[in-house]
């Protein structure tokens, strides 16, 4: 059984997909905790009223990015994760804090990385006259948005889409993708050579389900 913690900023739909691919599909994991950065996360709600912990670390209490990352760290590591999952989460890390965690978290992010790293990533492809869009799941490294591909989702940009629409073709492509990409994680199916990802096929037979 592995343990998962998901750290959220706002809306959380990205973790709701996540914790119900658990649930609905069995996996062999457990929803340890979902944590905030702000008090007033939409997310928490929903996580609350699954009965999984919650927890806020509020950034705004914080007057530097390393006292907010330590004490982040210690409210994560309370749940002893196997992997963190970033759904949202809004935060530029700390070197220290990525190395901490490092091969067990990854992070969701709304574009076809290398394309688009950072924010408005759904304006920059529609100003760019990009023909695709997407998003993509990568091992989070220190690097802002450029660590270790594990899985992308690619949509159209029509002619006529603002950055609403295009958003939302994206994210709806981020629901199935997050949890896709969880789960080869949970079964143990992901392992980084040279800074790329390899997927293996079939689980371990140790860690396969019976
Ligand atoms: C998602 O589109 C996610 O890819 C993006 O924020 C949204 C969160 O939505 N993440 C980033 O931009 C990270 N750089 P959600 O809270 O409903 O999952």
């Amino acid at each position: 059984m592995k343990n998962i913690v998901i750290l959220i900023s706002g809306r959380g739909s990205n973790m709701e997909a996540v914790v119900r691919a658990a649930e609905n599909e069995g996996w062999p994991a457990r929803i340890a905790a979902v944590i905030s950065n702000k008090p007033q996360a939409q997310g928490l709600e929903f996580a609350r009223a699954r009965g999984i912990p919650t927890a806020v670390v509020a950034s705004k209490e914080f007057s530097s990015r390393v006292e907010f990352d330590a004490a982040l760290q210690e409210v994560i590591d309370r749940f002893a994760p196997d992997l963190v999952v970033l759904a949202g989460f809004m935060r530029i890390l700390t070197a220290s804090f990525v190395e901490h965690y490092a091969g067990r978290m990854l992070n969701i992010h709304p574009s076809l990385l290398p394309l688009f790293p950072g924010l408005g990533t759904h304006r920059q492809a529609l100003e760019s006259g990009a023909a695709e869009h997407g998003a993509t799941v990568h091992f989070v490294t220190a690097e802002l948005d450029h660590g270790p591909v594990v899985a992308q989702a690619r949509v159209p940009v029509l002619a006529d889409d603002t950055e609403d629409t295009l958003s939302a073709r994206v994210l709806a492509e981020e629901h199935t993708l997050y949890p896709h990409a969880v789960r080869l994680f949970v079964e143990d199916r992901l392992s980084i050579h040279d800074g790329e990802v390899r997927i293996m096929r079939d689980a371990p037979a140790e860690t396969s389900s019976i």
